[in-house]
């Protein structure tokens, strides 16, 4: 299906030519000034310096040229040399039947491209903590949104799990439970094979990493033993292979929890240990192809271009003592993801101060050709989420906060909030304050762009009026209320059973997603009120939103439009009469337009990554 602005700019091509002026400049925009027209050309302005005339004369042509053309109310010509649009009730009547029936509602597929997002960031045995809360909740959205938009898309947490944190646990077990079936050097793989039970459940997992990180700092005998540990699990010795995986096993079933109650779905839970037994042969390589050289003992791949504007240090891929570094683990993981599913994306959802390892990692990649030429290497590098002074996060005493306590916060305030609401009993109002807090902290996070910081502002984020998640999901409710109460009066048995959340629709048959309108849809009206039309100007450009916060990778734009669409539906709202309406051919109208309202904004929550709850 085309886009509004592609058949809009498809007649004003024709008019340029027809006038003798080439179609490039015919390309139409939405309108900067709202209150004049709907869209706009200012395609005369430029062409004034290839023809050698006015651009108010250029334009004047145009628009006489389309007068009485079918899809315009009005189309004008304003000096210097706009041409001003607006587009016929008839037109865009008809444009929104159509998307209705489409199965991706006016939005178009990419081409089949695979994309790998790496964006859980999380590390073994320590606890989710609020500066993981960035890298899940976007991650997730673009994955939802570049599923929707056709691309093969595949998820991984891409695990800290084996770097020196290990040994540190490693050593601090050895120290406090010295008669663990590991410790003792006389058994072998095959009693390891017998235990099955871990000598930790995680919340003593979660203690005994802190405390053996702090103790690594005052005492440097312990700090050399776990260094040992490490270097002794990395090669294989079986003992500690086994413990790994038993510290593996607690901290990976908490982590699915926890991000799950985040409503983040990780496609493959693989870590740094994955790339591990491709570190050395791509070492190998790096050195047999004259890639990577000494340099004071360390083995680095030179990254530095002459038109770089700063310094730009060498790829460092072994230390002097033979450990591989961050780098070196980044490098391995993509030849791994190479390997397995050859993807034309790979994009990193990571906090933004590392954007120096990755420039590092991405240059070392072409240069040694580890990633096909056109293989795009995307860097979404996220600004931090602030206290209210502007600071990074804290809990009250300084702390870092869990994330478990952060979501635990916000839906106590909207729990609180939906009590003073309406008289409810308890249990459904915690169900509604977990639906709305997740919607509330995932859109406070995704309505600002990717890079920038922002203020985590507990009571601006759940108010129910603004530029808000639960905003979003107060409409829909409305909405949902006012088809139940339509399909109440007109015994439409589409009722409740139509109610079924979509949500999940596109994470889980992603590809295939259907979500064209089937329920209360006959067809819209042409409108009769200024909120009518604008209500479905707004609805037609849901298709070219999600392409452009496909290719920009820029959830934040669907944002937008999901709030100036519930903006445009409440002004709607209080302008129409919906039950009231005695004309019934004209309430089948508006009862169609409604629905394709709510499930363009289902949809596009559904992307985000949240939902919507029947009632708050
Ligand atoms: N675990 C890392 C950290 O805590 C983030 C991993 C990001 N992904 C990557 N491929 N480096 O900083």
């Amino acid at each position: 299906m085309r886009t509004v602005l592609e058949i809009l700019t498809g007649e004003l091509q024709k008019a340029f030519e027809a006038c003798g002026y080439d179609k490039k400049y015919a390309k139409v925009v939405v309108s900067n000034r709202p209150d004049l027209c709907e869209y706009q050309c200012n395609g005369a302005m430029a062409a004034t310096k290839e023809y050698k005339k006015a651009p108010f004369m250029i334009a004047d042509e145009v628009a006489e040229k389309l007068a009485g053309n079918p899809y315009f109310e009005e189309i004008t010509s304003v000096k210097p040399g706009f041409i001003n649009i607006k587009i016929a009730q008839s037109f865009i009547a008809n444009y929104i039947d159509e998307m209705a029936k489409d199965k991706k509602l006016g939005t178009k597929d990419g081409e089949k491209k695979t994309a790998v997002i790496d964006y859980g960031g999380a590390n073994v045995a320590k606890p989710l903590h609020v500066g993981h809360l960035r890298p899940a909740v976007i991650g997730e959205a673009l994955k939802r949104i570049l599923r929707f938009n056709g691309y093969r898309v595949i998820g991984d947490v891409h695990l800290g799990d084996w770097g020196m944190p290990m040994g540190l646990i490693i050593e601090m077990l050895h120290d406090e439970q010295p008669d663990l079936p590991y410790f003792d050097e006389s058994l072998t793989q095959e009693d390891f094979d017998k235990i099955s039970e871990p000598p930790f459940n995680v919340s003593e997992l979660e203690r005994i990493y802190p405390a053996a990180s702090a103790r690594s700092k005052e005492d440097a005998e312990f700090k050399e033993r776990a260094h040992q540990a490490t270097l002794k699990l990395q090669s294989g010795y079986p003992a500690y292979r086994a413990l790994w995986k038993m510290i593996m096993k607690v901290s990976v079933a908490d982590l699915k929890k926890n991000y799950g109650n985040l409503n983040v779905n990780f496609d493959l839970w693989l870590g740094e240990s994955d790339a591990d037994p491709l570190i050395a042969p791509m070492i190998d390589d790096f050195i047999r192809r004259g890639f990577a050289h000494e340099s004071e003992g360390a083995l680095v791949v030179d990254v530095a271009k002459e038109d770089d504007t700063k310094e730009i240090p060498p790829c460092l891929i072994r230390k002097s003592d033979g450990a591989a570094l961050y780098a070196t683990s980044d490098l391995a993981t993509i030849i791994q993801r190479m390997r397995d599913y050859n993807p034309d994306m790979i994009i990193y959802v990571v906090d933004k101060r590392q954007e120096m390892h990755f420039t590092q990692v991405f240059r070392t990649s072409r240069k040694t050709g580890i990633v096909k030429e056109d293989t795009v290497l995307s860097f979404q590098g996220f600004g931090t989420m602030n206290g209210p002074d502007n600071k990074p996060f804290k809990t009250r005493d300084g702390g870092v906060m869990r994330l478990e306590q952060l979501l635990n916060d916000i839906n106590l305030a909207v729990y609180e909030k939906v009590k003073e609401n309406r008289d409810t009993d308890d249990e459904s109002a915690k169900k509604t304050a977990a639906i709305v807090g997740l919607a509330a902290l995932k859109y406070g996070d995704l309505s600002n762009q990717i890079t920038k910081d922002y203020i985590f502002d507990v009571s601006k984020f759940i108010a129910f009026e603004g530029n808000t998640g639960p905003y979003l999901l107060y409409t829909i409710v409305r909405i949902k209320s006012i088809l139940a109460k339509y399909c109440e009066a007109t015994g439409n048995k589409f009722g409740t059973a139509a109610f079924e959340t979509i949500f999940n629709n596109i994470n889980n048959g992603m590809l295939n997603a259907d979500v064209s309108v089937k329920d209360n849809y006959t067809g819209v009206n042409k409108a009769q009120t200024p909120s009518e039309k604008n209500l479905m100007l707004e609805l037609s450009k849901f298709g070219s939103v999600v392409n452009t916060a496909c290719e920009e990778l820029a959830p934040h734009k669907l944002c937008n439009y999901l709030y100036s669409l519930s903006d445009a539906f409440n002004s709607f709202y209080h302008e129409n009469n919906i039950m009231g309406e005695s004309d019934k051919e004209r309430q089948k109208g508006l009862v169609s337009l409604i629905s394709l309202t709510r499930k363009v904004l289902e949809t596009g929550i559904d992307m985000l990554g949240f939902e919507a709850p029947e009632r708050m």
